[in-house]
């Protein structure tokens, strides 16, 4: 049986990408094959029994497809007679990083262009480390433009031991370097007479002869659920690709994250029950024991999966809006998809020397490493010992555009020594002590939009009918609690952050609070009420328009900041997102104190305050 190999190329425009594939095809007559037929053969090859596996063009960033980007990367297929090939060919242009990425997820060997009559140059370092990252294994330079440099071997080998030395830190199971001559055609699919003296392969016979078989130490069994299934009361199967090893019925497994255990009932793959099913088939499996699996669950036996909501990862962001600390996004992984945030941008990585580089923010193409921190606990490894859980991208929330791919380097220790402490006296003993049901009142809106006022108002009152408060507001919070913030959007990030979690607090002490904080930024908006929890959460739009405010001008500071004496002033030189889903809105201008607090009073009396 033919085995497959699935490769990248990876060069810029004028590097001969096709040129050496065209004259790969050419001089071997290989046939070309239409799609179909090459989904069919490759199935053959694959794990599907001669079925068509519409999957083998999926696999890779599969979640990155599955969000419906439309990303330039052409899927070739050919065969020798040695060899089946699918090449993804990734054009040499502007999204060429992001395309190269998608690209060599799904592969497992990449073929680099170097030009020997340029050397090497940092988009092959780049290229280079793109490959090392998506995890691929195995690469071939091939130095191309022999003919240019009169097939010098002294150009070649220089060329060689700056790679030697470059790639040592990629760690790939192999490399091999192999001179060409794409127009020409030496040593691509025979050996070149114009250079005798070199003594390897051609790059096809290398392409025909490399095994590429992954030696990871995947033990155990693993399953992340996909779907569960219920077609009747009686039968609810999980469904999902066994990733790693074996499953029989009566097999012992457990559930991660939950940790639960219970016995394999039943198995179907592919409509038909089976007695054990084996890594790379689609399965449904039936346990003894009614417990909770839901998607984006892992089924397991025997294995060390890490179980957790932080963790330290190299990213790759594709973004055209930059990165920054604190910003909240979704984050893919396997078959689960949580928020998560970006803690901290430990270090950019220099592309060209590998350095370790500070840096607050991060730009399109760059690489670095960050700490991660999800909103739920997810089930992960290290890219290093399991590629499916250990690779994920991360998604915008509000442009659903994917950001980032990144692959998993450890687990943070700091979350593992933590342990969260149920006390006896409860949130819910704290409020019916009380007598309420706590809430956050969370007041947004421009500077001088009348928050602090309306606040003040509605404390009183709550407070004159018996209610236990506590108001936190913009300014007075900032000279205490977070007297080391500014206004540049790292610090509103955190400042809301903070204030978030205070609340939380002040709720689990049965209070009802109130917040007044411009709170400019949507994202940050929705990653207070998932801190605070939807069911507390209630969002008040203070909607007084700018020109309103500025009129106002209470404290002086839109003068102030016209005048260019503060910067990143919100509504005037920073932005301001109004929300579209806010539970109350209130316009204060043309209405009395008293008209708005009542008008707010009666609306919040609707959400249990
Ligand atoms: S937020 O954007 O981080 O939510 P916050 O509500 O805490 O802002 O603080 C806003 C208050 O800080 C304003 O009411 C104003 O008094 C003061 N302030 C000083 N500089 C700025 C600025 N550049 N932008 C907005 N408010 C500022």
């Amino acid at each position: 049986m033919q085995s497959l190999l699935k490769f990248i190329t990876c060069g810029s425009v004028d590097d001969g990408k096709s040129t050496l594939i065209g004259h790969m095809l050419y001089d071997a007559k290989l046939i070309f094959a239409d799609q179909e037929k090459a989904l069919e053969l490759d199935s053959k090859v694959g794990s599907n029994d001669g079925g068509i596996d519409y999957s083998l063009l999926l696999d890779g960033l599969m979640a990155e497809r599955e969000q419906g980007i439309t990303i330039d990367v052409a899927y070739r297929y050919f065969t020798s007679d040695r060899r089946s090939f699918i090449v993804a060919d990734t054009p040499g242009h502007e999204e060429y990083t992001r395309n190269m990425a998608v690209g060599a997820s799904f592969a497992d060997l990449a073929v680099i262009l170097v030009d020997a009559s340029k050397g090497v140059l940092v988009q092959t370092r780049r290229h280079s480390r793109i490959c090392a990252l998506m995890g691929i294994r195995h690469v071939v330079y091939a130095i191309n433009k022999m003919d240019l440099v009169d097939y010098d071997q002294g150009t070649f080998e220089e060329i060689s031991s700056e790679i030697t030395k470059m790639a040592v830190e990629y760690n790939f199971a192999s490399q091999y370097l192999i001179p060409v001559s794409a127009t020409v055609g030496d040593n691509i699919t025979k050996i070149s007479k114009k250079m005798p003296w070199y003594h390897g392969k051609t790059l096809l016979a290398y392409l025909e002869e490399i095994d590429v078989t992954d030696k990871t130490d995947a033990t155990g069994f693993v399953l992340p659920i996909q779907r569960v299934s219920r077609p009747n009361r009686e039968y609810r199967g999980f469904q999902g690709q066994i990733e790693v090893g074996e499953v029989a019925v009566g097999d012992e497994i457990m559930v991660l994250p939950s940790g639960n255990k219970s016995k394999v009932k039943s198995i179907y793959n592919m409509m038909e029950q089976v007695d054990s099913a084996f890594a790379g088939q689609a399965v449904s499996i039936e346990l003894e024991d009614e417990i909770d699996v839901s998607r984006g669950c892992v089924l397991v036996r025997d294995t060390e999966l890490k179980v957790g909501k932080m963790f330290t990862a190299k990213i790759l962001w594709m973004d055209d809006a930059k990165l920054v600390a604190g910003k909240n996004y979704y984050l893919k992984l396997g078959t689960n998809t949580v928020p998560a945030v970006i803690m901290n941008i430990k270090h950019k990585i220099d592309v060209n020397t590998g350095a370790k580089v500070k840096a607050e923010r991060l730009f399109k193409n760059e690489i670095a490493v960050c700490d991660i921190s999800c909103a739920d606990q997810i089930v992960f490894d290290k890219f290093k010992n399991h590629k499916d859980l250990g690779c994920f991208i991360l998604i915008d929330r509000v442009t659903n555009m994917t950001s980032a791919c990144g692959v998993i380097e450890h687990s943070l220790r700091r979350e593992g020594n933590l342990t969260w402490h149920e006390m006896d006296i409860t949130r819910d003993l704290r409020s019916k002590q009380k007598g309420q049901s706590p809430k956050t009142v969370w007041l947004t809106g421009l500077s001088g939009a009348g928050k602090s006022t309306l606040i003040n108002e509605l404390e009183k009152r709550m407070f004159a009918a018996g209610k236990h408060t506590m108001v936190l507001d913009g300014d007075n919070v900032r000279m205490g609690l977070n007297k080391n913030l500014g206004f540049k959007e790292t610090d509103r990030i955190e400042n809301i952050r903070r204030v978030a979690e205070v609340a939380k607090l002040m709720n689990d002490a049965g209070l009802i609070v109130l917040t007044s904080f411009i709170s400019p930024f949507a994202q940050d908006r929705q990653n207070a009420r998932r801190i605070i929890g939807e069911d507390s959460f209630v969002e008040v739009y203070v909607s007084t328009s700018l020109e309103e405010c500025e009129k106002r001008d209470v404290k002086g500071l839109y003068k102030k900041a016209r005048g260019g004496e503060i910067p990143n002033f919100s509504g005037i030189t920073s932005p301001y997102e109004p929300p579209t889903h806010a539970e109350i809105v209130i316009d204060t201008a043309g209405q009395t104190v008293e008209e708005s607090v009542d008008h707010l009073m009666k609306e919040l009396e609707k959400w249990g305050c």
